[in-house]
């Protein structure tokens, strides 16, 4: 059964997408990996991490996103044509086992979503709205992946900044979440709010069905040098006092200029330029991304 990650940070800018892209990548390309990319974010970074503009203007045209799958979880028809693996694209950037279910610009109208809960919560009678919506986030995303998850190794969701309908459920449908994040006290702020908020999530839905998800790692995007660079080496002391040892990667990604760069060849960098330092960060990051995933497998059976 395929591994399920949301990468997650309620912080902007913090690189969610590009650790999902060059993640999914290097499982792809030197771990032989079969990996999914779902791009959950309206801001459609990952799907233009991966592919051009003028493809994805294609890929929309003929309603192959991921928005089409929304629509009818939304408001099921009987005239439903297409299938998530009609969807996917296969061997994105030519690398075998990498592929992608594009998001898209617009992915659900709020209100629809609202009205449609609310007319199923007056038809349910005695179902409370909160409770109809609760069940619908738990399995929006759930269902729509169902049918593939056993085709993959590894289903990598890029979630937008914030805490929107989508993360939520993608979160509710995930095995772990990644948390890229940078050394700067407010963000670790933001990462436990976010742990609160997941940990609210699984206590809102303990009763009906537990959520099975667990923090796989904090990932660190450092300063090479400078004011900066010593600024955060001091934040990140302070990190290694208040977390865990496994809640964090080891391995942490340099700013890089062809990081940034690379996204304007719509190719992530480890593909693009793979000596760069930032590159061969992801390949090593990649590595204990594999261990930690390993671990928990082991811890899980010995559990049982
Ligand atoms: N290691 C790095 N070195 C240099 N630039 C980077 C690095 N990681 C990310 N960036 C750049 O920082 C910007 C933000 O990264 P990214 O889009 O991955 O963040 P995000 O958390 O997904 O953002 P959003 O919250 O908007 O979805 C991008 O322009 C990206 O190219
Ligand atoms: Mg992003």
């Amino acid at each position: 059964m395929g591994v399920i990650i949301s990468t997650v940070n309620m912080k902007g800018g913090v690189g969610k997408t590009t650790l999902t892209v060059n993640l999914a990548t290097v499982l792809a390309k030197y771990h032989n990996k079969r990996v999914l990319v779902l791009d959950l974010d309206s801001q459609i970074s990952a799907t233009l991490s991966l592919v051009s503009p003028h493809d994805f203007a294609k890929f929309r045209k003929k309603r192959r996103t991921l928005s089409y799958l929304l629509d009818h979880a939304i408001t099921p028809n009987p005239w439903k044509k297409l299938e998530i693996q009609d969807l996917i694209c296969p061997c994105v950037c030519n690398v075998d086992g990498l592929e992608l279910l594009p998001g898209d610009i617009e992915l659900y109208d709020e209100y629809l979503v609202s009205e449609m809960l609310h007319k199923k919560a007056v038809e349910e009678t005695g179902k409370e709205f909160e409770k109809v919506w609760d069940n619908f986030e738990r399995i929006l995303i759930k269902n729509i992946i169902q049918p593939i998850v056993n085709d993959y190794d590894f289903i990598i969701m890029d979630c937008a900044p914030g805490y929107n309908l989508l993360t939520r459920s993608g979160i509710a449908a995930s095995n772990y979440y990644l948390l890229p994040a940078r050394p700067e006290p407010l963000s670790l702020v933001g990462i436990q709010l976010l742990e609160r908020r997941i940990a609210n999530l699984k206590e809102h839905h303990q009763d009906t069905e537990p959520l099975n998800i667990n923090l796989l790692g904090i990932g660190f995007i450092l300063s090479a040098g400078g004011l900066m660079g010593r600024y955060y080496k001091q934040v990140m002391k302070r990190i290694r006092d208040d977390f865990y040892p496994e809640q964090l990667f080891n391995q942490s990604i340099p700013m890089d200029v062809n990081v940034a760069k690379a996204v304007d060849l719509f190719t992530p960098v480890v593909l693009a330029m793979p000596n760069s330092s930032g590159s061969k960060a992801f390949v090593k990051l990649t590595e204990e991304f594999l261990t930690k995933i390993a671990v928990n497998k082991e811890q899980l059976v010995s559990a049982h």
